[in-house]
């Protein structure tokens, strides 16, 4: 097979969260997050599991940075704990947690590994929680008031910067299904928490333009294209309602200033309370980016469900794709489709894949070793897909695998491992796997 090669300087790296892999949980003046809180309540994490200690890399970072530095990783995306700098949440300063992050980001740079920090990957501080959390309106300017600080210690250091990750799933995966922390299952609260963050995203960017800052903002978005299950009419308009639900509500805003007009009508008609829609905060929502990260895993398909409130679809695995120990199907060609769509319709020049991988019952042979060729075989698919956007003319600047390190993957907890390092719980041993070989010969050629 010929080579595909990568444009220059393209920036090849892994990405990972505060909660997921830092630990030290109570160490150092670090305040309770939402996720301390959620883990607490029996039967919301798989196994009893909680981020404890996690991948203990609050104290290994020095080691981590070194592994990073062995396969050649050129950029490394991480988010910034913010009970750990801010306990309360506002108020006062936590200098030893600040410390942390600093000391961070300088060993990054002393091993020629440039940081992307992203501000906001879901552990608000519980004390904010207890507020309201992000449905209380306030929350927004407590947000800035957070941002403000990191810029003011690392804004010297650090020039790529993500406000928000993943919006959808901290508002609907946190307070509709409740299946993430805080734990809440109400439609309008989740509504309410979704637009809350965005003027909050948008406070943080305004700040960012108004200071000069030096660097680039954007945001993470999980975005994934919709195909109706079937041809019949039904399906076709629940797969609309399902775009509009997960991507729309995402993009318009920040790209159009506006909310999809027919969800909004599909809620008002199923009796969900909408945020009241301020022309101020639209205009913050919708200030140009300097970036979109886009998150993708897998492409579901849709089909009509009339039980489901208030969205009437249900999602199911497209018939033909293989599907991983979560049961998420393998659809490499969704990447290229929603890159070739940030591009044509919302008009996205500059794109970093933020997030992909996939989770596997890897193990650890007797030879230290880990075979995980169905991860390398997933990621050399979805990078060929995203060479293909690429060869269409998208300006893809860059590419961040999930995850550097098995970690603690939510309410899966250690259970699902997404890591190009595998990671021995009891002892914290890192063990490169067959894909963290791979993937660093790939940095090395620039080519697949
Ligand atoms: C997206 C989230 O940003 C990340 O925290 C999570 O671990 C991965 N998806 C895998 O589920």
């Amino acid at each position: 097979m010929e080579k595909k090669v990568f444009p220059p300087d393209f920036a090849w790296g892994v990405a990972t969260a505060s909660y997921q892999i830092e630990g030290a949980y109570d160490t150092d003046g670090r305040g309770e997050s939402i996720w301390d809180r959620f883990c607490t309540i029996p039967g919301r994490i798989l196994n009893g599991d909680d981020g404890k200690i996690a991948c203990d890399h609050y104290h290994r970072y020095p080691e981590d940075v070194a592994l990073m530095k062995s396969l050649g990783i050129k950029s490394y995306r991480f988010s910034i704990s913010w009970s750990r700098v801010f306990p309360k949440g506002t108020g006062e300063v936590n200098q030893m947690g600040l410390q942390f992050y600093k000391n961070l980001v300088h060993e990054l740079l002393e091993h020629g590994i440039e940081p992307f920090v992203t501000l906001y990957h879901w552990d608000l501080p519980q004390a904010l929680q207890d507020l309201g959390g992000w449905a209380n309106p306030n929350m927004p300017t407590y947000f800035l008031d957070y941002a403000k600080l990191i810029f003011q210690e690392l804004g010297d250091k650090v020039t790529k910067w993500m406000t928000l990750n993943e919006p959808y799933c901290a508002a609907f995966l946190g307070n509709y299904e409740g299946r993430q922390a805080p734990g809440i299952k109400d439609f309008s609260t989740a509504l309410s928490v979704a637009y809350n963050l965005y003027v909050g995203h948008g406070l943080v960017v305004e700040y960012f333009r108004n200071e000069n800052m030096i660097g680039e903002i954007g945001i993470a978005l999980n975005l994934m294209p919709r195909l109706p299950f079937t041809n019949k009419e039904e399906d076709i308009k629940a797969t609309e309602y399902a775009d509009g639900y997960i991507n729309r509500w995402f993009l318009d805003p920040i790209i159009k200033g506006t909310y999809p007009q027919d969800m909004i009508t599909l809620y008002r008609e199923k009796g969900v309370v909408l945020p009241e829609f301020q022309e101020e905060h639209l205009r913050l929502m919708s200030q140009k980016l300097d970036f979109m990260g886009l998150n993708y895993y897998n492409d579901f398909w849709v089909t009509a469900d009339e039980t489901v409130w208030p969205l009437g679809f249900s999602l199911k695995n497209p018939p033909f794709a293989p599907v991983n120990d979560r049961g998420w199907p393998v659809t490499e060609q969704g990447l290229t489709k929603m890159l070739l769509r940030l591009k044509n319709e919302y008009g996205i020049d500059t794109i970093y894949i933020t997030e992909n991988g996939t989770s596997q019952p890897d193990t650890l042979s007797l030879n230290k070793t880990v075979g995980d060729g169905i991860r390398i075989d997933y990621l050399h698919r979805h990078l060929l897909a995203m060479h293909d956007a690429i060869a269409q003319g998208v300006n893809v600047k860059g590419y961040f695998q999930w995850s550097l390190y098995d970690n603690f993957e939510w309410a899966f907890g250690y259970s699902s491992r997404f890591g190009i390092v595998y990671v021995d719980f009891n002892t914290q041993e890192r063990f490169v796997k067959d894909s963290g070989f791979w993937y660093a010969n790939l940095i090395k050629e620039n080519a697949i």
